[in-house]
């Protein structure tokens, strides 16, 4: 048989790893062949093998999910595909356009930088897309609320697009994967405001994405609304495998998506603030994967447990390294306190997954003006009151909430399958998770020493 012509399905790689026969599924497949029924699917990423799971008997390819629900060709797995970790990145955006010459549905409406811009030639198209195939970027626009506490009073967009009517919000999508740990719906919680159920949240989703995404006009059935849900609540996604530290699903480890469905979660678990529902007190070793790794000794010439320090080391580090936590919007302010004595766990507290259990919304100064860099559009805005103005890339949930103190903030995002999912950040502020050991250190003077930001690095690339 001509190589050429065998299907696309029999070319997809079988990996046997760690006694689970799995399919990785090479760059040149995409939605054109229907993956076999599979409960498990992994995907190879820069710095090893992350693994999607479902606990349905396997993944059902016929469910809504995966159909056109709108006026374009989308659906929700043209930006939420399973061979990727429910995500996109922009390794995997840029890899579509050029198998595409940037014809993939992706590449239209809030894939593009500039709505009203020239899409005719593979030139054009190239040109608009720069955000989308850069940064794995979506374009999410917002009016300026009319009745909020502040005004638009300056646009400096490099695509000249963006006015009072449609702001552009450069943001990345979120895995639509572990979603039961999740206290709120979006990078600004937007779908889930208080007293707002998971279930009602995800429903307000899947609604918006098939008006806004698919640009569609009648809004999905309840049915189809159900069956999504069922769906994607059902996915599980994590690293399993490290190139540097080796299999990451082993027992005694016990990371890997099968340890992330029995995990216990209920909103306010373990949060650093004495709200938990039942009382518990919080406990900021919210990760002790790599305990046994900690013993290694120190002097081992063995590559892989060299490695496996750094890892342990990282993780220790994220748990215990304290450091005043200071000046964030939506955190200080709401808990009453100036200066939090806390770690990376303070924020990142859910155990074993490294969401917040809180709904807080919390302004770290990712959209702040001094971390602009040139693709971003920034804007200008100014206090209906006071006078005052404020730059930012993306006013985040006072867009929704139309509140001057509501400016830059974002939800605490899971850590779990980060390696899925670069770049980081609500706005894919960086695609080296070094960056944000290098953010972090300076926002928050934590003094870490080049070791230890390696060692965070090292440790974070395997959850
Ligand atoms: C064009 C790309 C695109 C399509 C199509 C799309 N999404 Fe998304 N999705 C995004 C982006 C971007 C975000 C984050 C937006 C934000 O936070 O403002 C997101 C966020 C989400 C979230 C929030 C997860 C969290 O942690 O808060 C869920 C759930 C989700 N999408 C599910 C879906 C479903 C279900 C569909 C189909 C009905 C869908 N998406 C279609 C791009 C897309
Ligand atoms: C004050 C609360 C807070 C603290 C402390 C904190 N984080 Fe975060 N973290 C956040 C928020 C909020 C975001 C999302 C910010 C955004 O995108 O605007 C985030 C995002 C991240 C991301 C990117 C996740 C993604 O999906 O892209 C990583 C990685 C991360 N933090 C690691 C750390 C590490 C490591 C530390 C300790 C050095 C730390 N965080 C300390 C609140 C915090």
């Amino acid at each position: 048989m001509n190589a050429n012509r065998i299907p696309h399905l029999f070319t997809l790689g079988v990996l046997s790893l760690l006694g689970t026969t799995v399919l990785l599924r090479p760059s040149s497949v995409k939605s054109q062949a229907t993956p076999p029924a599979l409960n498990v699917v992994d995907a190879p990423n820069s710095t090893g093998i992350s693994r999607t799971r479902t606990t349905a008997a396997a993944f059902d390819y016929t469910n809504p999910f995966f159909k056109p629900l709108g006026s374009n060709a989308r659906s929700c797995a043209t930006c939420h595909p399973v061979s990727q970790g429910m995500m996109i990145t922009s390794e995997y955006t840029e890899r579509t356009f050029n198998e595409t010459d940037g014809l993939d549905p992706i590449f239209l409406a809030d894939g593009v930088d500039n709505p009203n811009a020239d899409m005719s030639t593979l030139e054009a198209r190239r040109a608009n897309t720069v955000m989308i195939r850069t940064k794995g970027l979506i374009r999410v626009g917002f009016p300026i609320p009319a009745a909020g506490e502040f005004t638009l009073v300056a646009v400096d967009d490099p695509y000249g697009y963006a006015n009072t009517n449609d702001i552009s919000c450069f943001r990345r999508p979120l895995p639509s994967s572990n979603l039961r740990f999740i206290p709120t719906v979006m990078w600004d919680g937007r779908e889930r405001p208080a007293g707002r159920s998971l279930h009602d949240a995800l429903a307000s989703q899947v609604r918006s994405a098939v008006f806004t995404h698919m640009q569609g006009t009648v809004a999905p059935s309840a049915e189809t609304v159900e069956k999504i849900i069922n769906f994607e609540t059902k996915i599980f996604t994590s690293q399993i495998y490290d190139n540097g530290a080796g299999a990451l699903n082993t027992p005694n480890i016990g990371a890997g998506p099968s340890a992330l469905i029995d995990l216990i979660y209920y909103p306010t678990i373990n949060n650093a603030f004495g709200l938990d529902i039942f009382g518990y007190r919080f406990d900021p070793i919210v990760f002790s994967f790599f305990i046994d790794w900690r013993s290694i000794h120190p002097n081992t010439t063995n590559v892989q447990k060299q490695y496996r320090l750094s890892v342990a080391r990282g993780e220790k580090i994220f748990t215990t390294k304290r450091f005043f936590i200071t000046g964030v919007a939506g955190l200080n302010d709401v808990v009453g306190k100036a200066k939090i004595k806390g770690t990376c766990s303070t924020c990142h507290s859910t155990p074993g997954v490294g969401s917040n259990s809180l709904p807080y919304l919390m302004n770290t100064g990712i959209a702040d003006a001094s971390r602009r860099t040139p693709d971003m559009p920034l804007y200008t805005l100014k206090n209906k009151r006071t006078g005052a103005t404020v730059q930012t890339t993306d006013p985040g949930i006072a867009l929704t909430s139309g509140k001057w103190k509501d400016i830059g903030k974002f939800k605490v995002p899971n850590l779990r399958g980060i390696e899925t999912q670069s770049p980081y950040m609500h706005n894919g502020f960086s695609g080296d998770v070094g960056d944000i050991a290098e953010f972090y250190d300076s926002r928050f003077s934590i003094g870490l020493t080049d070791q230890e930001k390696a060692d965070l690095k090292a440790f974070i690339q395997t959850l």
